[in-house]
């Protein structure tokens, strides 16, 4: 039986530009699934497509058990979602942003007021309620955005790039909101591009390029699959790289990376902390003297640069950019 989000064979294109070529999801009712990719893999189209803002060219796609394709109002109703870009209104205060769209679900006009005023404690934002939107700054609209997303609990929430432009400590209050919305039963879909995002909230991972997922699941076993963990080592004074570059190839596997200004030395290792103690008393009786040594176990960036081969930010495959089709795939949306 397909989860409470589920894709097959999404295909998606923009002229030339392929921007889905057979995406495949499924997931379990509760859970989070984190959405990673490099700029234009199509995390976006993705999530406009499963929540009924874009026609797919082909596929299939069934969000909380109903057909999008066959019945989107029904799914709209059962869904939540906050965009990349901050959809606000920007003449209204946040709190008559927040009570509008608990008008718009029908709330009665007492209860959309305390939802909102709940909401804007939740999301920092009481001080700053009863001012104009057009006089926040970008993160405090995303958290409004967020926030708007949030006044009905419904049963499966879409969120693109959540968190991006929210500094550390609004970061973290936004993963408490969501674990708590998540172990009330909800199910998550959540792009990031912050992979720590990811391995804390999500149970389970695709990773997208080019329009396809190209590996799932857990952060453990994506990790595990990128395999290595790895020996890393700054020696004290550059005259000494050589000298410990020599030991590291004698215990590691593969090449030795050196960087030459940081005076910091890798190489992939099997054998854990054992293996660490031997070099470590290796390098002592050669004399070398170490500012910092330490076995690092591979991280969801290493998992994300080695599927992918760049790292998050990197640039996007497509010059083009379609800033200038914006307007057309409104036209689309399933009506
Ligand atoms: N409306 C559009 N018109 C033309 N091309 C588009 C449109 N929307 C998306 N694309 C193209 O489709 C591809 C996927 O875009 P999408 O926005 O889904 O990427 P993304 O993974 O969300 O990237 P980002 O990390 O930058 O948000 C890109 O090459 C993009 O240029
Ligand atoms: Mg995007």
């Amino acid at each position: 039986m397909p989860g409470a989000i589920y894709a097959e064979g999404l295909v998606k294109s923009f002229g030339d530009v392929r921007a889905l070529d057979g995406v495949d999801l499924d997931v379990s009712e509760g859970t989070v699934l984190g959405l990673l990719g490099p700029n234009g893999a199509g995390k976006t189209t993705t999530v406009r497509c499963l929540t009924t803002l874009l026609r797919p060219d082909s596929g299939k796609a069934v969000v909380a058990g109903v057909d999008v394709l066959n019945d989107p109002d029904a799914v709209r109703r059962s869904i939540g979602l906050s965009g990349q870009f901050a959809a606000v209104d920007e003449y209204l205060t946040g709190r008559e942003n927040l009570q509008m769209v608990g008008q718009l679900y029908r709330m009665r006009g007492k209860a959309a007021k305390a939802r909102a005023t709940e909401l804007l404690e939740q999301f920092n934002l009481a001080d700053a309620a009863d001012r104009p939107v057009k006089t926040y700054s970008g993160g405090m609209r995303r958290r409004l955005d967020l926030a708007a997303a949030l006044v009905v609990s419904p049963p499966v929430m879409f969120m693109d790039e959540p968190t991006t432009g929210l500094d550390p400590r609004n970061r973290q209050q936004l993963w408490e909101v969501i674990k708590q919305l998540v172990s009330g039963g909800t199910t998550l879909l959540l792009t990031t591009q912050y992979l720590e995002e990811a391995d804390h909230l999500a149970h389970d991972i695709a990773v997208v390029d080019h329009g396809r997922v190209i590996a799932k699941g857990t952060s453990d076993q994506l990790k595990a699959r990128t395999g290595g963990e790895r020996v890393e080592v700054v020696v004290h004074e550059h005259a000494e790289i050589a000298g410990a570059a020599e030991v590291l190839r004698a215990f590691g596997k593969g090449e030795t990376t050196v960087e030459e200004h940081t005076r910091m030395l890798t190489v992939h290792v099997t054998g854990g902390a054992k293996l660490l103690a031997e070099v470590i008393r290796e390098l002592d009786a050669r004399g070398i003297e170490i500012d910092d040594i330490g076995l690092r176990r591979p991280t969801l960036d290493d998992v994300f640069l080695s599927l992918t081969g760049h790292a998050t930010a990197d640039a996007p495959r497509c010059a083009d950019e379609g800033v200038g089709q914006e307007a057309e795939d409104d036209k689309e949306a399933v009506t």
